[in-house]
């Protein structure tokens, strides 16, 4: 027997089967994967031995006894754990505050404030992660937010920690303290579930894999005996050849320049072009100020120096005083589309229905002397979900319930609805499966064969190498490469956003 199993696990949602009769069994000391396509059932079945959903039917028994989740106190007092794949912290609490909002030291009847700073000051060192506890949590990146989390799921020092996609928005040094602290917890006896897209981590950490499919348990290995090909397919019950595609084909005039653009200890002297039908790609570590740049095209940023101009006409002229991109609203108005890659912070509307969020932003467009019409919305709702094969059980589903990876498609969909021409995109494919990322990237080429302009800021070098036509590099707010799809090499690519190097292409377009 094992020290942790999910006996026959069944839950619906408004009679739509999200686990049909799941057995999952999990050691301690052991690293075990659970991996599926978005919308397998992933987080619910964690969900369910958290405490947060209470399965229709099947027992979770924990060292050779039946436990009664009900409520995460439950699931706390089993001993059990977890890394949210969403955020969840209290942006106006302090780190230390967020880590042990519901275990906090107390003395006598008040909150032990300094007992509770060292501790979570000594936490997060233990972790190697250069965040000071006493600080504020809205002034954290969203990466150190992640680290937050983390360190908040360990503060409990439970015997079963659950990690649901916990790197997808680290950096490359944080996966690495990531991977320290997951050895160390299999080193101290403990059980961790880890559950990840990137087939890399589940390869490099993880000692067994649970598969799961379209709600159905699929088949447990040992990672040894598991090969990439054997695993894709059992994930998406089909073979797929190649995870990338190569978008090689010409593009067209400039739409966009941007020149000299700075702001005042974020970025400096930025100049580039976009080309229609051209993905260009922004390389750069986390925290290199690559996002302020794009969002400096969309209003959530203002520089304070430069220039943009969009098709010929200059809209952003910082000399002048003028900035018609400083709302997204206005930038929305001239054209360019914007995709989160914070998607529960600024990206949906949680609460709001699948088709509302789809439509939010185009309200004004569906609306026929002020009324919106439904049929429209669910007109366009019904192209988008056959597009991109999204997944959920009715338009009024609330968009916050919906797996991690179909939110992110709902965000394109978004933008795309806005009849943008050029697009930004932040981490297209972050939480998104195998199969889907696939999907999204031939959605990428199409958009751009079209005649859409594509800025595409990406973490993940592949993504960037297997679909972008240009790529810069960006090493602490400054352009140091510039870089043709000919001349992509990932160490030329890392050379540059680790400032040992600058390479601007010969290239001409
Ligand atoms: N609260 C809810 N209400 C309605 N449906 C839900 C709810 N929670 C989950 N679902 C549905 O259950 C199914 C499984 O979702 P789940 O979040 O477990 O997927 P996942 O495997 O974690 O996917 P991802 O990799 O995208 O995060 C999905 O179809 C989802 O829409
Ligand atoms: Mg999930």
């Amino acid at each position: 027997m094992a020290d942790i199993e999910l006996r026959h696990i069944t839950k619906t949602f408004n009679g739509v089967y999200a686990l049909n009769d799941v057995s999952l069994s999990f050691n301690k000391g052991e690293v075990h994967a659970v991996v599926g396509e978005n919308g397998a059932g992933k987080s619910t079945i964690m969900k369910v031995l958290s405490g947060l959903y209470f399965a229709d039917s099947g027992e979770i028994w924990i060292d050779g006894e039946k436990k009664n989740i009900a409520n995460v106190a439950d699931a706390q007092k089993a001993g059990v754990s977890v890394v949210y794949q969403e955020l969840n912290l209290m942006p106006s609490l302090t780190v230390a505050e967020n880590i042990y909002l519901h275990n906090l030291p107390t003395k006598g009847v008040m909150v032990d404030q300094k007992e509770m700073n060292r501790k979570a000051q000594e936490l997060l060192d233990r972790m190697h992660v250069s965040i000071s506890a006493s600080q504020k949590t809205e002034m954290l990146s969203v990466s150190e937010q992640q680290m937050v989390e983390i360190a908040k799921a360990l503060s409990f020092d439970s015997d079963i920690i659950i990690m649901d996609e916990p790197t997808a928005s680290l950096n490359v040094q944080e996966v690495d303290a990531l991977y320290g602290i997951v050895r160390d917890l299999k080193k101290a006896g403990k059980a961790v579930i880890y559950i990840s897209h990137r087939l890399k981590e589940i390869f490099d950490i993880t000692d067994r894999v649970s598969i799961l499919r379209d709600g159905h348990f699929i088949a447990s290995y040992e990672t040894k005996d598991l090969t990439e090909d054997i695993l894709i397919s059992n994930m998406v019950g089909r073979q797929i050849s190649g995870h990338y595609t190569t978008a090689d084909h010409p593009y067209g005039e400039t739409v966009l320049e941007v020149k000299g653009l700075s702001k005042a200890g974020v970025y400096e002297d930025i100049s580039f072009e976009l080309h229609k039908g051209e993905i260009l790609g922004i390389a750069g570590l986390m925290g290199c100020f690559r996002e302020e740049i794009v969002q400096s095209l969309y209003g959530l940023v203002h520089p304070d120096a430069g220039k943009v101009v969009l098709n010929g006409t200059t809209v952003v002229d910082m000399e002048k005083g003028l900035n018609k991109l400083s709302t997204p609203l206005k930038a929305n108005r001239q054209g360019i589309g914007y995709v989160t890659e914070d998607r529960k912070g600024s990206g949906i509307f949680a609460l709001m229905n699948v088709r509302e969020n789809l439509t939010i932003s185009i309200l004004d467009k569906l609306a026929k002397m002020g009324l919106v019409h439904g049929k429209d919305e669910q007109e366009l709702l019904n192209r988008y979900t056959e597009q991109m094969h999204m997944k959920y059980s009715g338009f009024k589903q609330r968009i916050g319930s919906l797996s991690g990876g179909n939110q992110q498609k709902f965000l394109l969909a978004r933008a795309l609805a806005t009849g943008c021409r050029l697009l930004i995109m932040l981490e297209p494919t972050r939480g998104i499966d195998v199969g889907a990322k696939a999907e999204i990237y031939s959605l990428l080429e199409d958009l751009a064969k079209s005649g859409m302009s594509i800025l595409m800021i990406s973490s993940e070098l592949p993504e960037i190498i297997g679909n972008c036509h240009r790529s810069l590099v960006i090493f602490q707010g400054k352009l140091t490469g510039v870089l043709d799809q000919s001349e992509f090499d990932e160490t030329l690519i890392m050379q540059c956003a680790t400032g040992n190097q600058t390479y601007f292409t010969e290239v001409k377009r």
